[in-house]
């Protein structure tokens, strides 16, 4: 008798215990409980996020955005969008003050150790913007050995910079001929104001600038991107979350709806 006594009061526990075993409370639960999804993004990289002014208020618009908007529709939450700096999204996810991050980032190995990336959704290539006055003396990587460049703080351009412009085999090193900032926008002002020679970014955002940017100029040469484009990223352990986000991609790709969305960011980019 006691020993089913004792029986009945284990089981609940062993239940409780075997539930949470399979890992902590999936976000995704709280989101819905909430009745909102945050996403954290760094709004300075147009066509993907970047801020407009839409009758006198500011907005932030773009094709993560159009994205972010589909996972909330998907999930049935609204959708929140917490503007950073690049170099703190990571840890903003860590700490559960955003739940994904939409923000044009390379699911990277060493990223990979820290967070969980979603499918691919865009692919593109790395780039370089100098001043429209300097176009014909930067038309090789070669020949931006010695000038100043500048890249977004935390980003994959701050290796590009040091290991395939400059030479330089950690990209942890400092190194006074590149300069990393947090915002794009405040680089490409320092850009205009001759602080620094050039920017390495994607080309995508590169052609987004210099069109805004009369005085800017798109260098006619690339890097290769090895790492391959960008993903979702999402905290390690939210299985369902991670899911959740990977069935709202892939039904946009069925729907080929990612090009339309692109071409929506880019009409917006007259506002920039
Ligand atoms: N793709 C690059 C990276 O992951 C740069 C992304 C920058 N994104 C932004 N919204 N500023 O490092």
């Amino acid at each position: 008798m006691k020993r089913i006594a004792l029986l009945l009061l284990i089981l609940p526990l062993l239940f409780a215990v075997t539930g949470c075993s399979k890992g902590k409370p999936d976000s995704l639960a709280a989101i819905k409980k909430a009745g909102k999804i945050v996403i954290g993004t760094s709004a300075d990289f147009p066509p993907y996020e970047f801020h407009i002014q839409d009758n006198g208020a500011d907005r932030i618009v773009g094709f993560d955005i159009a994205v972010g908007e589909e996972v909330a529709k998907d999930l049935g939450v609204k959708l929140e969008i917490k503007d950073m700096k690049f170099d703190g999204l990571l840890a903003a996810l860590a700490s559960g003050n955003v739940d994904i991050i939409l923000s044009g980032m390379t699911p990277t190995d060493e990223r990979k150790k820290a967070v969980d990336f979603s499918d691919i959704y865009y692919r593109a290539e790395q780039g370089v913007i100098v001043r429209a006055a300097d176009k014909d003396k930067f038309t090789t990587v070669e020949s931006l050995k010695k000038a100043m460049i500048g890249v977004q703080k935390g980003s994959i351009q701050v290796g590009i910079a040091k290991k395939q412009i400059k030479g330089i085999a950690d990209a942890a090193q400092n190194s006074d001929e590149v300069k990393e900032l947090g915002k794009l926008s405040d680089l490409v002002l320092e850009l205009k104001s001759k602080k620094i020679d050039a920017i390495v970014v994607e080309t995508e955002v590169s052609k987004a600038y210099v069109a805004a940017n009369p005085d800017l100029f798109v260098a006619p040469f690339v890097f290769p991107d090895s790492d391959g484009g960008a993903a979702i990223a999402v905290k390690k352990d939210n299985a369902a979350l991670l899911e959740a986000v990977n069935k709202t991609l892939a039904r946009l790709t069925a729907a080929n709806a990612m090009p339309g969305f692109v071409t929506d960011a880019k009409a917006l980019m007259e506002k920039l």
